[in-house]
């Protein structure tokens, strides 16, 4: 390559002459043009990476703009599909029905609703899924993170709880993972999907000692 300093003698002895630009003017400019797009995508690559092994870029709300990217979604995610109640329900839960992005791409979502059964106040996780090339990149994590972290603010919640379909190992790991345990598995539990069970997966969001929110109301 020619040095630096030759090219900018080379430069300004052509200005001076006042000639069309010569070849190595395109030349140069063109070497410079691929430094510059090789240097964008080397940081681009890198920002990838920060992203996909911290976290997804960011998550967002649920609403009347992005219901049909949760449709799409669910669509493609989960073998079961969600009829217009679920998404209507969806718009009004707030925090809990949330979208996860990858580079500005929307590639997961979790949405949830607060139970009370058992006597009990509890949250159970709908839907939390992500597209198949965007797993184990940490985003199933963030949005379990999110919900949790809803539940330790609100301090009220006796534990979380999900269905998950037998046969759903990688499920069944992630969730094990983070501390939720198999608590029953139902019977045909699914309409149209094989295998049809279903087991519970639960997490305690209460101290041993603490007594259910249930039991506290009773004694007001
Ligand atoms: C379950 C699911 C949400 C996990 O999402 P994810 O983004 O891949 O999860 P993460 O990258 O945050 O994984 C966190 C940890 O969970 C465990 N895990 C996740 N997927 C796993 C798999 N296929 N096998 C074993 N362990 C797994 C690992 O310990 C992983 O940590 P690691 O990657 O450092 O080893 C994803 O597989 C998915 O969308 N599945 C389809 C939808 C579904 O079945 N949802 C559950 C019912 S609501």
């Amino acid at each position: 390559m020619r040095d630096s300093r030759l090219w900018s003698a080379d430069f300004i002895h052509w200005r001076r002459s006042k000639q069309p630009a010569p070849f190595w003017i395109y030349a140069q400019l063109m070497q410079s043009l691929v430094v510059v797009v090789r240097m964008r995508q080397r940081s681009e690559l890198t920002e990838c990476w920060k992203t996909s092994a911290a976290r997804p870029d960011r998550t967002g709300r649920c609403n009347a703009h992005n219901i049909k990217q949760l449709k799409r979604l669910n669509q493609v995610i989960f073998p079961v599909s969600y009829n217009d109640k679920f998404y209507k329900d969806v718009l009004e839960v707030g925090e809990l029905a949330k979208l996860a992005y990858f580079n500005d791409i929307a590639v997961g979502a979790v949405c949830c609703r607060v139970d009370h059964s058992q006597n009990q106040k509890r949250l159970y996780i709908m839907t939390l899924g992500c597209l198949a090339p965007y797993r184990r990149l940490g985003i199933g994590t963030k949005m379990l993170n999110h919900v949790l972290n809803i539940c330790e603010k609100d301090g009220t919640f006796d534990n979380i709880y999900l269905h998950v379909q037998i046969s759903n190992e990688s499920a069944i790991d992630f969730y094990q993972k983070f501390g939720f345990e198999i608590i029953e598995t139902k019977k045909n539990y699914y309409k149209r999907i094989e295998p049809a069970d279903a087991h519970v997966l639960q997490k305690s969001l209460r101290s041993p000692c603490a007594p259910p929110t249930g039991e506290l109301q009773k004694t007001e």
